[in-house]
């Protein structure tokens, strides 16, 4: 018996490193997975992955920050799978040459501020309002929101980025103090640095060295480091977790490093 045997979940970003890793763990669990993004062609990709696992997959392409297309998914969902029981809200602006836009306050373009908050903060609370009231009609959900290290300091770039972030964060405790008493259960993830296949694209051997000082462990992680912790916050064995801030990032947040080698 898999531990989300006869549930049902969106998986955001899911054409993604994260959202793919997460969506197939959930699949693996017995899972039914919708895979939401805008890059129609990943989320294909993805939900075909599911189905290689021997999984129920699907994909429904969306731009999120667009409450029309979170509506048009949900509906997706819940005509094709009967309910809706977990959301991982995972979706995120991380193109490499739009976070070069992304810089200090003082340089910063007020579009890639609006567009920042409108892909990584309103999608998300879009995702949420269509979402509750179908996990409310099925007797409780479990919504994972992905946030990052960066919403909890302050950094000389990516000023938009970590504000939108800081809201993920916010949006978590208020979802899950205004719809706990239905059963809807609301945490976020904080990952570290986390090697995708497209982070790694652009990392030779000695960068990666040097960002695994940054982390206590022996190795810098990976998508299915998340995957199995958006596995436990969307089964049972986590139903008295709410609200919460989980960092996953490999004791990264955990230390000062001042010397330099730690
Ligand atoms: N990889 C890391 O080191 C890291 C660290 C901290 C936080 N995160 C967070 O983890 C999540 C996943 O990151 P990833 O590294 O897997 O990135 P990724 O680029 O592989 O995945 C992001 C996905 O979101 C989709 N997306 C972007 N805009 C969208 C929109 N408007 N509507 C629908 N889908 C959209 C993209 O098409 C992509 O498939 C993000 O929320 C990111 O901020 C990642």
């Amino acid at each position: 018996m898999g531990r989300l045997n006869d549930r049902v979940a969106i998986v955001t970003g899911g054409g993604g490193g994260i959202g793919g890793a997460s969506a197939r763990a959930l699949a693996r669990e017995g899972a039914s997975v919708v895979v939401v993004d805008v890059d129609e062609e990943a989320a294909q990709r993805s939900a075909a992955s599911i189905a290689g696992l021997g999984g129920d997959g699907a994909f429904f392409r969306a731009d999120l920050a667009e409450e029309a297309e979170v509506a048009d998914a949900v509906a997706f969902t819940t005509s094709r799978f009967g309910r809706l029981d977990v959301l991982h809200n995972n979706a995120a602006l991380t193109d490499s040459d739009f976070l070069t836009r992304d810089t200090a306050v003082s340089e910063l373009s007020l579009d890639v501020w609006e567009r920042t908050m409108a892909v990584n903060l309103r999608s998300q609370m879009l995702t949420c309002k269509h979402a509750v009231p179908e996990m409310v009609r099925g007797g409780g959900g479990s919504i994972i929101n992905m946030s990052s290290g960066a919403s909890l300091k302050g950094d000389r770039t990516r000023t938009a980025y970590g504000v939108s972030k800081a809201g993920v964060n916010a949006l978590t405790m208020y979802v899950a103090t205004s719809h706990g008493k239905q059963g809807i259960r609301v945490n976020t993830i904080l990952p570290g640095l986390v090697i995708t296949d497209a982070v790694r694209a652009h990392l030779d051997a000695r960068m990666l060295a040097g960002l695994g000082k940054a982390t206590l462990t022996p190795y810098v992680g990976e998508p299915d480091d998340i995957a199995s912790v958006v596995v436990f916050l969307a089964s049972d064995e986590s139903r008295y977790i709410t609200g919460q801030m989980i960092a996953v990032d490999g004791g990264m947040s955990a230390h000062v490093g001042l010397a330099g080698d730690d």
